[in-house]
């Protein structure tokens, strides 16, 4: 390797940068009896903790694990995710006296408590993540008063113990009034109760919003109107609610839009079309919503979507051709629908697919090359009406990293080729389910 000289004074540089930063970050004596007080007071097992355990009392505290200061030397990022962190965190906490802190993130933790009435304390916050930290019960009014928050991420899981996280009294609408400064908001897993139109509505008070996460909300529908005011919302999950609802077309407008989780929110009626042609669309999961027809129209050139859950849905028609134009397509799933027709050729370009389960549809023909998927992991084409041969391995060539592969249930004529047990990826585990004949072919 040659050392130019731009690089070797650009070295200098960077030394240099991060030496005058750590001189000038000593760490103040009073932030450091707190952060140390903050300990003192936590139920934790050392053994697993990453950062607490080596908060050593000689070193400056801004040298800790997880701590970060401004020039001055206070405290103003606090990261102890997954610290394994028990209890010990209450209204009387010196945490709330750290009153410089901007960053907080004290996810996945098990405080196994409702959570501390303090935050108004700590202004000048505009990230707190508290999510998957056992903390349950209703989230206390204090945090609204956090007006300068840009990320707030309370999502839980506690409703699986019957102990939800609440956002009852005070409601959504009380709770995100000041909070006009959000643009992610999360709160998956939080008991919310309100109806379409008034979820809706409370989120035009938020013009910041960009993402928004509120998937087992235990919301109502329907998916309101108003809705369509959000256009710069880029991430939308509302799945595993109640919804029962149509989808409205306006989601098509969103010019930033890049997620889209509809799943188990029992939508009816039939799918906007439009919504597959949005080419900044990432992630479109509507699956498990039995009652929601829906045709693929064709795909736009040069789309983004990597992930396309369809299961479960009554989707019909056919599987166009132009699937093959979304090139960054890693998962596929259209299990369980009512498609028919033969498979895209296209399928073979998509060199960037890992996932693919087109099981229990109708669909005939032949099965198409799968030569580009080099990173295709598993393979569902089960309970269709494919025929032919079976291919042989040289049809699969290049799947070195194929874990299942499931061709059961289809109109295939002739054996099982013995080629095809001679897969690379034979030499690890592999799940190969039998090729059985399709009842109707005998
Ligand atoms: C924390 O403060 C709230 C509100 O002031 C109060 O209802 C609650 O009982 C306090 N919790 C504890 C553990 O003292
Ligand atoms: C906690 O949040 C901070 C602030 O965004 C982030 O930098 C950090 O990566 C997060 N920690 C973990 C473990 O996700
Ligand atoms: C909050 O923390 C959780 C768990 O560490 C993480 O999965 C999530 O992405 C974080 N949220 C945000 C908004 O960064
Ligand atoms: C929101 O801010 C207004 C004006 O500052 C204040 O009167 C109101 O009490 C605040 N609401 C909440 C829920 O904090
Ligand atoms: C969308 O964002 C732009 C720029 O950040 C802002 O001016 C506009 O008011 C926002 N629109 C809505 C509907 O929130
Ligand atoms: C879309 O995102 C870009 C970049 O993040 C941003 O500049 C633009 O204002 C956003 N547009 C809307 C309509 O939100
Ligand atoms: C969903 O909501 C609809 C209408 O509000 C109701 O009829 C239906 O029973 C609900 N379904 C479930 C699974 O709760
Ligand atoms: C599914 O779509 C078909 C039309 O293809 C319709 O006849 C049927 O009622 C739909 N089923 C459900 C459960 O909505
Ligand atoms: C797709 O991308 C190619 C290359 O980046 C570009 O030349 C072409 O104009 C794009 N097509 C559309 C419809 O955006
Ligand atoms: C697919 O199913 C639809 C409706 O059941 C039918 O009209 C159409 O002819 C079928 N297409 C093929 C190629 O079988």
């Amino acid at each position: 390797m040659r050392i130019t000289l731009v690089s070797l004074l650009s070295l200098i540089l960077s030394n240099w940068i991060y030496l005058s930063v750590h001189i000038s970050c000593q760490c103040l004596e009073d932030q450091k009896s707190l952060l140390l007080q903050f300990k003192n007071n936590l139920k934790l097992n050392l053994e697993s903790s990453k950062k607490l355990n080596f908060w050593n009392q000689r070193v400056d505290c801004c040298q800790w694990g997880g701590v970060t200061c401004d020039k001055e030397g206070h405290v103003i990022g606090l990261d102890l995710s997954s610290e394994s962190i028990s209890g010990g965190f209450e209204n009387s906490s010196s945490l709330f006296s750290l009153q410089n802190l901007q960053i907080l993130n004290l996810s996945a933790n098990n405080f196994n408590s409702v959570i501390p009435f303090g935050f108004n304390k700590l202004e000048k916050l505009t990230f707190l993540n508290l999510s998957y930290s056992g903390f349950r019960g209703q989230i206390p009014i204090e945090i609204s008063q956090l007006t300068r928050l840009v990320t707030l991420d309370i999502s839980s899981l506690t409703y699986l113990t019957g102990q939800e996280l609440k956002l009852e009294n005070p409601n959504l609408r009380k709770f995100v009034q000041n909070l006009t400064n959000i643009k992610q908001l999360f709160l998956d897993g939080v008991s919310i109760k309100a109806h379409g139109k008034e979820w809706s509505n409370v989120l035009l008070l938020l013009p910041n919003l960009q993402e928004l996460s509120m998937s087992h909300c235990n919301l109502l529908g329907p998916l309101d109107s108003s809705l369509a005011r959000h256009r710069n919302l880029s991430v939308i999950r509302l799945n595993q609610n109640n919804l029962s609802s149509a989808v409205p077309e306006t989601f098509a407008n969103f010019k930033n839009l890049t997620t889209l989780s509809l799943d188990y929110c029992g939508l009816m009626g039939t799918f906007p079309e439009k919504i597959f042609q949005v080419r900044t669309l990432s992630v479109i999961d509507i699956s498990y919503n039995t009652d929601l027809f829906g045709l693929f129209p064709d795909f736009p050139l040069n789309g983004s979507l990597r992930s396309l859950i369809v299961s479960n849905t009554n989707f019909s028609g056919a599987f166009p051709n132009s699937i093959g134009n979304m090139m960054q397509l890693s998962k596929l799933d259209l299990s369980n629908c009512k498609f028919n027709g033969t498979l895209p050729s296209s399928l073979s370009n998509l060199a960037e697919l890992s996932y693919l389960d087109l099981s229990s549809n109708g669909f005939t023909g032949s099965i198409p090359s799968l030569g580009l998927g080099r990173k295709l992991t598993h393979i569902d084409l089960s309970h269709n009406d494919l025929s032919g041969a079976i291919p042989s391995s040289s049809h699969f060539d290049g799947l070195q990293n194929l874990l299942s592969i499931d061709l059961g249930y289809n109109s295939f004529k002739g054996s099982v080729p013995s080629s095809l047990f001679i897969l690379p990826s034979m030499q690890v585990p592999i799940i190969y389910q039998a090729l059985y004949q399709h009842p109707s072919s005998g």
